[in-house]
């Protein structure tokens, strides 16, 4: 199974959302990762063909998917970063309904609901109607509705958004235990949540695939070039401003930095394995929850 992304442009009124993005992806997991505004939604939309690119084509076992319609459709799981699912209906009967929709069989429907329910944490409250469900709530019967056909191409449009910390873990372990043989896409603005689940990591920047490898191989590219070091108080907006800083800790006038530099920063720094964390911050600048004081 194969998913060939060529050549991909998508503008929105003269605005390029999306940029000549090229890429093959085969069964495995994928974290799509970049800041908002990166174009993780309108890449991803385009993969499923709810919207067409200007330029380009996405080929799903080298056929185009513009012309495969429902064949391609059986064969995807979706969830939309806006998905807010049927208020009055309960998660059970949303599930049973969004199955009949997709054509699956009465039999199958019913075991299908009830095993994803259980998997995504909600069969206490299958009877509960969605209108009652907590934002984290609602995201888990999305990962479950968009699980239903037992895709072989998930695509999860920021399925941790509004998900507590231990939900959180809990969808790692969701997406760790899927069958070997899925294409699955989730895409994130945070680094924990594909760091030790994504088999690749897509970087997105401005509308461009920046980069596509496994986290070892991104890593590696920062080899010997984070440094956790101090300064003084008076320096931090010299080194904010010359250096990529993934962290900074102060603690009355003392300040402890971990930045990303290329040569020795100054006296006090040593090398530090390099962290996902680190390779956001060298490629979208400093993430807000990273800068701590205290
Ligand atoms: N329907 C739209 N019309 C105009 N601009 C849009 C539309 N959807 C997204 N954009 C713009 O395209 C860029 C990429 O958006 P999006 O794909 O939603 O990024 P992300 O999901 O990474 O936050 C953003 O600058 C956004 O404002
Ligand atoms: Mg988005």
């Amino acid at each position: 199974m194969i998913l060939k992304i060529e050549n991909i442009t998508h503008q929105y009124k003269g605005f390029y959302a999306i940029q000549n993005i090229n890429c093959e992806l085969s069964p495995g997991i994928y974290g799509l990762l970049g800041p908002n505004g990166a174009g993780k939604s309108t890449f991803l939309r385009i993969l499923v063909n709810v919207i067409a690119p200007e330029k380009g084509r996405v080929l799903y076992n080298n056929r185009e998917i513009t012309t495969l319609g429902e064949h391609y459709r059986d064969n995807l799981g979706y969830l939309p970063q806006e998905f807010h699912g049927y208020r009055n209906f309960t998660a059970e009967d949303f599930l049973k309904y969004v199955a009949n929709l997709k054509g699956l069989d009465k039999q199958i429907t019913q075991t299908r609901v009830q095993q994803l329910l259980t998997m995504v944490g909600l069969v206490d409250v299958r009877k509960k109607k969605l209108k009652s469900f907590s934002g984290g709530m609602k995201r888990r019967i999305g990962i479950a509705q968009a699980l239903l056909n037992d895709p072989e191409i998930l695509i999860l449009d920021e399925p941790t958004a509004g998900l507590d910390p231990s939900e959180r873990i809990r969808l790692r372990g969701i997406l760790s235990k899927l069958s070997k043989n899925k294409i699955i896409i989730l895409s994130t603005h945070i680094v924990s949540d594909i760091e030790y689940v994504a088999d690749e990591v897509l970087l997105l920047k401005g509308g461009e695939l920046i980069e596509k490898a496994t986290p070892n191989k991104l890593l590696s590219h920062l080899t010997n070039q984070v440094w956790h070091l101090q300064i003084a108080e008076d320096e931090l907006e010299q080194y904010s401003a010359e250096y990529a800083v993934s962290n900074v800790h102060q603690q009355g006038a003392n300040i402890e930095m971990r930045i990303i530099s290329k040569e020795k920063p100054n006296e006090s720094a040593v090398n530090v394995e390099p962290r996902m964390e680190d390779i956001y911050v060298y490629y979208f600048g400093a993430q807000e929850s990273n800068v701590v004081f205290n």
